[in-house]
């Protein structure tokens, strides 16, 4: 048994890590300002900090008052549309925020950090599937922000001997197979919700963005992992990070299109997904789909969610049973 601070644990990816870790009995004090997070996706059991990040005199009080055995640290500006518009907030609150957790991590003695990185790092890859040494160059201030706090994670491990796990998510998708959390942002930007709440009359029509790429059926493909195996890779992870700094791939290696994905949600749903066709959206990669043979072989991580309808099943039950998201938004906000 443990103690975790999980920034961010209010989350979508965040919230199912911190049920996991409450799962198997591990104390978790989550630290989360609410921004997209909620109150109802942390389980009873953990605490819940609501700070903002940058609040360094809060940071101090937390790291005063809980010893750590290490640091999950999910909480970020996460749109790339939006870091293409304002990219020097993403670059001064991502990098900023996380470096300074990292560093009063150090100094509180903490030396074990997980962050959530993201395939964003790879930008438009030469090669498909992106392999964990493939070459980092990413096209988006949100690709940046991650991969300037990755270097700096390896400086505090070269100075500090801080151990730090960087896990480079492809998509995640789906929600907690017992339905106690699920994926509520505003705004929404996901395909698999936003084609559920499509169907579901709760959100508008699906925008699919572009229908001529060089894919078998014209539409992006893309690696969806099941958050409940995001979750568990963080875990083994989290065990190996005894034998020193990691990097890792986290997707399963195959990609579903668009196209498949609405029509995975209509067989399982049971209900059209109404949609239209509009144009490419600027820096949308045709194909993004991992290799993550070295997590696997490393950590023994092998999905146990790991197909499109385990994703879809999963985010249906939870989407028909929340129509509204956890419905903390008030009345006139958009249901989620
Ligand atoms: N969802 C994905 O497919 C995906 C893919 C790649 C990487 N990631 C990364 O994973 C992480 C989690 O993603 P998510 O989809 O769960 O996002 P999310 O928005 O659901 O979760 C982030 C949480 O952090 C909180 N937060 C943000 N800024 C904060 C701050 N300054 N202080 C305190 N709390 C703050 C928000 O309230 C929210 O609860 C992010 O770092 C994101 O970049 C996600």
């Amino acid at each position: 048994m443990g103690r975790y601070l999980v920034t961010g644990g209010a989350g979508y990816v965040g919230s199912h890590l911190v049920h996991a870790l409450a799962d198997r009995g591990d104390a978790v004090v989550v630290l989360d300002d609410l921004r997209q997070g909620h109150r109802a996706a942390v389980p009873a059991g953990a605490e819940l900090v609501v700070a903002d990040l940058a609040d360094a005199r809060r940071l101090e009080e937390v790291f005063a008052a809980w010893r750590f055995d290490a640091v999950f640290h999910f909480a970020a500006l996460s749109l790339v549309g939006e870091s293409m518009r304002a990219p020097l907030r993403y670059i001064v609150e991502n990098v900023g925020n996380s470096l300074r957790l990292a560093e009063a991590a150090v100094r509180a003695g903490c030396l074990r950090f997980v962050l959530s990185s993201t395939a964003a790092l790879f930008g438009d890859p030469e090669t498909v599937p992106i392999e964990e040494g493939a070459r980092l160059a990413p096209t988006s201030a949100y690709g940046e922000s991650k991969l300037m706090v990755e270097t700096g994670l390896d400086w505090a491990g070269r100075v500090h001997g801080l151990r730090s796990a960087c896990l480079r998510y492809f998509n995640a998708a789906g929600a907690d197979p017992a339905g106690r959390t699920g994926e509520d942002h505003e705004p929404e930007t996901h395909l698999v919700p936003l084609a559920i709440g499509a169907a579901l009359g709760t959100r508008p029509p699906l925008t699919v963005f572009g229908d001529d790429y060089p894919t078998p059926d014209g539409t992006c493909i893309r690696d969806y992992i099941h958050v409940t195996d995001l979750a568990d890779a963080h875990l083994r992870v989290l065990a190996r990070l005894g034998e020193g700094s990691c990097r890792y791939n986290l997707g399963t290696g195959t990609g579903y299109s668009v196209k498949q994905v609405i029509e995975a949600v209509e067989r399982i749903g049971g209900r059209p997904v109404p949609h239209g066709y509009g144009p490419r959206r600027a820096g949308d990669p045709a194909v993004l789909v991992a290799g993550s043979a070295k997590l696997r072989r490393e950590t023994g991580w092998a999905p146990r969610f790991g197909t499109l309808d385990d994703i879809v099943r999963t985010a249906w039950s939870w989407h028909e049973a929340h129509p509204r998201g956890f419905g903390d938004r008030g009345a006139a906000t958009p249901a989620g």
